[in-house]
């Protein structure tokens, strides 16, 4: 999952918004932090337990990367607005997990990332992950570099 956090992160650019879902330990945080080694930026990715959403700032020219926790958002995206983060959501690569019903409405274009983990089997560490992406900016773009 961490692998493929830092392939994505290669297609991404600013004004990028995935959604990740998956049940709960599914991996979401830990393909964010490939993500965020693959974006290069400052600070460990991990879970924002305690915030709805945490900014690392690039190490270098790239955007920053937002990751949010839709689970305590009661409304949608549009109260991230609220939540005063010194940078703005276009300018950054979004990540959010858990934002299942809550930000579907306010982007058309999106990459959503479903992660599906094998029920029953607690020692099968196998991932199966579906990405679409949706909208205009993806509807060319090539997502053939996922798959090893
Ligand atoms: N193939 C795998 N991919 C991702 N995580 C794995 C894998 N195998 C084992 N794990 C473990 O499962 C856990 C996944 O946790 P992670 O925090 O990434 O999931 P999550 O989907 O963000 O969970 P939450 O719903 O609590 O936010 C980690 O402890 C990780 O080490
Ligand atoms: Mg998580």
């Amino acid at each position: 999952m961490r692998e493929l956090g830092r392939r994505l992160a290669k297609l991404l650019r600013a004004g990028d918004l995935v959604m990740l879902s998956g049940e709960l330990g599914a991996g979401k945080t830990t393909l964010t932090r490939g993500l965020g080694e693959g974006l290069g930026v400052r600070g460990a990715v991990t879970s924002p337990t305690f915030v709805i959403a945490r900014v690392h700032p690039s190490l270098g020219d790239g955007p920053p990367l937002v990751h949010v926790d839709a689970y305590r958002l009661g409304g949608g995206l549009d109260e991230m607005e609220d939540l005063d983060l010194d940078v703005s959501l276009p300018e950054s690569v979004v990540v959010v997990e858990w934002g299942e019903g809550k930000v579907e409405e306010l982007t058309e274009e999106r990459l959503q990332v479903r992660i599906h983990r094998a029920v029953g089997d607690t020692t099968d560490e196998v991932r199966h992950v579906t990405v679409t992406g949706l909208g205009e900016r993806w509807a060319s773009a090539d997502l053939s570099a996922l798959a090893a």
